[in-house]
């Protein structure tokens, strides 16, 4: 078994090899993105929209994280298993910060995300002090959709991406040990990750940050509906999983499913004790 992957391994990788991280939300999952060989496992509170049907992440719920950090856990990855904070879990304060993050400690988690810059320096310094570490988030922050009015590319003219550069600052100094930065220009992150002395993490942020971040649905093609420009389609279980109940169902309905080396058969025995010929292997 690969060794643990920790959160100083993590932030030991600033300018090295670039990072792997993807999503998982349940076992399965997390034990698919271990054996691919992810350095970060991201139990995302994306997954509101792309496993429980939500429209946005606002709808997720401290114990939703904590069902499903816990599930994907269970599969004891060695990868770097990293719990978002969902909404309203870390905004109200940082006693409060830490007693949620705490939560999905307890399942499972080895640091938590939260999204946002400058405004969570005391809520970051809470958590570090309270011994957990913590992952930025910045640029397109999904929590804040209402506010950016849609899931607009972030850090477009120069004060914001000046701004960008300012929140990457403090939340370092704050303590994280790594940021996401996700729907910013390249070289917006480029001007990020050259500043600060932590790994960044991109989704939708150009080639030169530390290291790259997908959905794990959408690297499998299993959510088809939308694909974002910054998504790259490894395979297509969604069209793979259709075929294959298709194919079910078309074997069930020409009594083609199951076959006699599929089913269980009583002894000769006891099937004259039911009055059944030897030979007979259905009930009438
Ligand atoms: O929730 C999530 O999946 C995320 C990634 C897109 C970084 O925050």
């Amino acid at each position: 078994m690969a060794q643990k992957t920790t959160v100083p391994v993590i932030r030991a990788r600033k300018g090295g090899a670039p990072l792997v991280m993807i999503t998982a939300y349940d076992t399965p999952g997390a034990r698919i993105a271990d054996e691919g060989g992810a350095d970060v496992i991201l139990v995302g509170d994306s997954v509101g929209m792309v496993v429980l049907g939500y429209d946005d992440t606002l709808h997720v719920t401290l114990d939703d994280m904590a069902h499903h950090v816990a599930a994907a856990a269970r599969a004891r990855p060695s990868a770097l298993l990293v719990a978002d904070l969902p909404w309203l879990t870390y905004h109200l304060g940082p006693d409060d910060a830490v007693r949620n993050a705490a939560t999905l400690v307890r399942a499972g988690a080895q640091a938590v995300k939260l999204e946002g810059g400058r405004r969570r320096v005391a809520v970051v310094q809470a958590l570090v002090q309270a011994e957990i570490p913590v992952m930025g988030h910045l640029g397109l922050t999904p929590q804040s959709v209402h506010v950016m009015g849609g899931y607009r590319v972030q850090g477009q003219q120069a004060d914001a991406a000046r701004g960008l550069v300012d929140d990457a600052t403090a939340l370092v100094d704050a303590g994280v040990f790594a940021i996401v930065l996700e729907g910013i220009p390249a070289e917006v992150a480029r001007l990020v990750t050259d500043a600060v002395a932590v790994p960044t993490i991109g989704i939708g942020a150009g080639p030169w940050c530390d290291g790259q971040v997908l959905v794990f649905h959408d690297v499998l093609g299993l959510e088809d509906r939308v694909l974002p420009r910054f998504v790259r389609r490894y395979a297509s279980l969604k069209a793979d999983a259709v075929a294959a109940v298709a194919a079910y169902a078309a074997d069930v309905r020409a009594r083609a499913f199951p076959a006699d080396a599929e089913s269980y058969h009583l002894g000769d025995a006891t099937k004259a004790e039911l009055g059944l010929s030897r030979t007979q292997s259905r009930l009438a």
